[in-house]
């Protein structure tokens, strides 16, 4: 799968690793940065990286902030973008199975590698469940078609 990848210096950390788990797993991954730990802006990462979904240049992403907050909160304004902030192996699934998020932002701050890691990979390999899901995803996405026309 391609995966867009993003992070601002509070993620920087958790973003080089969960890069590695990735490619080890055979993904593709399309890094917006940042590449250090100096201060940034999450939305300069995050719009980019939500974009690529919403373009289908990339199939997912994975957004890293301190928190997972800001990462979130801007991704989900992308139309075409459901962003799940994910803090265990149960949101992880559940964004999968019954919100079919197509990004997975993450507390770099909040996570320790090994429950991140554990996040990551159940958000990788879960698939839609469908069903009465699909009818409220459906509806969610309604909420996209409505700004683009105001
Ligand atoms: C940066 O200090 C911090 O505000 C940011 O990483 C994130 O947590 C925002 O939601």
């Amino acid at each position: 799968m391609r995966v867009a990848l993003g992070a601002d210096h509070g993620g920087f950390r958790l973003k080089q690793a969960i890069r590695t788990w990735l490619e080890q797993a055979g993904h593709e991954v399309l890094d917006f940065g940042t590449d250090s730990e100096e201060a940034c802006d999450y939305p300069d990462v995050a719009r980019p990286a939500a974009e690529a979904v919403a373009r289908g240049e990339a199939e997912r992403a994975i957004l890293v902030c301190g928190t997972g907050i800001g990462m979130s909160i801007t991704a989900n304004k992308v139309p075409g973008v459901r962003a799940a902030l994910c803090h265990d192996a149960y949101t992880a699934r559940l964004a999968r199975e019954h919100n079919d998020a197509n990004v997975l932002c993450l507390g770099g701050r909040v996570l320790g590698p090994g429950v991140a890691q554990e996040v990551v990979e159940i958000w990788m390999s879960t698939a839609f469940a469908g069903g009465r899901h699909a009818r409220r995803v459906a509806k969610v996405d309604e909420l996209d078609a409505g700004r683009e026309a105001r």
